[in-house]
């Protein structure tokens, strides 16, 4: 709770340069007298401006300072919450703004401004709007009635002390964008990456299959001329086994010819023997002597020579001819033996022509097995794109997603508590029919029987006996004047309960003047009375004087307001 103990002005509005000082917390009543323009309203602008740095009516802030001296506009305050003093300074020409709490001025480090809401917020925990509602009813003020309803919300969430959550709203909205916009980028992130892999993996397939398909090439080329060896071996062996079976066949090829050559020689010989036979014979026939001794043949010897001669001839030809017979069938066989030295020779042929494609085809299958190796070789050197700093990426950014998700889970329904549906509803539903119950017993006090009633969202409905449906505005002055001093008196009340803003300062201007009957004025004057702390209340109605404890009586003098001693 906020005490206020004392006040003072100078040079402001007509306030001279000389403190105009009055003490908040020594009467519990006070009454603050004088005539039109003498200066009692202007407590309230000092108050704001103190407080606020901007006066209570709307007066802009060069028009506070006092037309004649124009300088050393200077507010000061006291005041104290729980133990802690404080003492706040504020002027113009000089600017000024000071808070001290317990003698010792506050850092005042930042700006103005975040120095103002420091104050506001951790020191005085009310705004301007709210003072305006709990502290002062002021002839000028906006009465709450003729508020729109977002406005009437603030108020009472100031009262109720739940702006906090309003506050955490925004900055949770803040957190909600701030999570939806990691969540996209996180998910691009993700897909980004998915792409990376993709691609890497198409690569690594398109290569694998060059690969395949290079080796498959020359690995069929292997097998079909290892193949084709295979084949050309077993021709081979076929080959030879033939050659060699052909190869016993003439096996006596040499003994053969050396048999014929001797036969043939034997043959020759033997004509040779029948020509010379023959050379004899013709001798002996054509000659009678001996070509030696000279001595005459005798016919008879002569004859028997020359037959057995014709005989032996008979005998030779008859060897030749059975020679003959011998050397042809020798010579058949050596015949039948060339052609099959021919095949022979053929098959030899055919086996060298078999050997040097065999020998290629080796040579073919080595050079295409080194390739094979070669090829091998350059496909495993070429680089394969590495994925696993992708998947790495993946795995961190998931974890970050999950992470969002949960986030945004959480948020979503700590949104959900802090929506105007949420908590803050709960409260605010909780304390409308206290709010109506106060409004209705303080109406009633002031013997003004209407049924008032605030709906969740702030709206009124207001009935009485006589008429079905009453807006704020069909009310006399009156009347709505003391709507205006119920809902004070609720707010103030409500401030107490949840203990959020509570001050012992009520200040009404002009409230009992002109709209308020005789009546009415007294039955709000005991209400007052009713009210703890200290009520000043503005007015130029003399009657109600004597039922305050203290007076103060405002004058202008020389242009100066000043009070009167
Ligand atoms: N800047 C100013 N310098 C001097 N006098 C001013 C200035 N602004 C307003 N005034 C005067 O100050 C007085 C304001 O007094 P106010 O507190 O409203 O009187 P009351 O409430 O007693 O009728 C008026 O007479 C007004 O003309
Ligand atoms: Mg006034």
């Amino acid at each position: 709770m906020i005490i206020f103990q004392k006040i003072r002005w100078m040079n402001f509005l007509s306030t001279g340069n000389a403190f105009t000082e009055i003490s908040l917390n020594k009467n519990d009543s006070t009454v603050i007298i004088g005539e039109n323009g003498s200066g009692k309203s202007t407590i309230l602008d000092a108050l704001c401006f103190v407080l606020f740095g901007k006066p209570f009516r709307k007066i802009n802030k060069p028009q506070l300072m006092n037309s004649i001296n124009k300088r050393d506009l200077l507010v000061e305050v006291e005041f104290s919450i729980g133990k802690n003093e404080y003492f706040v300074r504020r002027g113009m020409k000089p600017n000024v703004f000071e808070v001290y709490k317990n003698n010792e001025m506050l850092n005042q480090d930042g700006a103005v401004k975040d120095y103002q809401l420091e104050f506001e917020q951790n020191i005085l925990k009310m705004n301007f709007k709210s003072f305006g509602q709990i502290v002062i009813l002021g002839a000028t003020f906006v009465p709450f009635m003729q508020l729109p309803a977002a406005h009437r919300r603030e108020i009472i969430e100031d009262l109720l002390d739940i702006q906090i959550f309003s506050k955490m709203n925004s900055l949770l909205k803040d957190h909600i964008t701030n999570n939806k916009l990691a969540l996209q980028d996180v998910k691009y992130k993700i897909d980004l990456e998915n792409a990376h892999i993709k691609s890497i993996e198409k690569n690594n397939q398109a290569l694998e299959k060059l690969k395949t398909s290079n080796v498959n090439k020359i690995t069929e080329r292997i097998q079909t001329l290892t193949e084709t060896n295979k084949k050309y071996s077993i021709e081979i062996e076929k080959l030879q086994a033939e050659i060699q079976e052909e190869q016993k066949k003439i096996k006596n090829q040499k003994s053969a010819h050396k048999k014929y050559n001797e036969m043939y020689r034997i043959k020759d010989n033997l004509l040779h023997k029948i020509a010379k036979l023959e050379t004899d014979i013709h001798f002996y026939e054509s000659n009678n002597e001996c070509p030696v001794c000279k001595q005459e043949i005798d016919c008879d010897h002569k004859n028997t020579i020359i037959q057995s001669k014709q005989l032996k001839i008979v005998e030779v030809n008859d060897g030749v001819d059975k020679l003959k017979l011998e050397i042809d069938k020798i010579l058949e066989r050596l015949n039948s033996m060339e052609t099959i030295q021919n095949h022979i020779n053929d098959l030899n042929t055919q086996v060298n022509e078999l050997n040097i494609s065999f020998s290629i085809n080796e040579k073919s299958i080595a050079s295409l097995r080194q390739d094979l190796e070669e090829s091998k070789k350059e496909y495993e050197i070429i680089d394969r794109g590495n994925t696993q700093q992708h998947v790495e990426n993946i795995t961190k950014y998931k974890t970050e997603s999950k992470r969002l998700i949960n986030e945004r889970d959480t948020m979503g329904i700590v949104n959900n508590l802090l929506k105007d549906g949420g908590i803050k509803t709960q409260i605010i539903r909780k304390y409308v029919p206290i709010i109506n119950k106060l409004i209705n017993k303080y109406l009633a006090e002031m013997e003004f029987f209407v049924q008032f009633e605030l709906d969740e969202q702030f709206n009124e409905t207001i009935r009485s006996r006589f008429r079905d449906d009453f807006s704020y505005d069909s009310f006399s002055e009156g009347e709505k004047a003391k709507i205006d001093i119920a809902l004070l008196f609720t707010w103030r009340a409500v401030s107490k309960l949840r203990n959020s803003i509570s001050t012992n300062l009520c200040i009404l201007d002009e409230v009992f003047d002109g709209s308020l009957d005789m009546d009415s004025t007294e039955y709000l004057m005991s209400l007052l009375q009713e009210q703890n702390g200290n009520l000043f209340i503005i007015s130029h109605n003399s009657a109600i004087q004597e039922k305050f404890e203290n007076i103060i009586r405002f004058q202008k003098v020389n242009n100066f307001s000043r009070i009167a001693s």
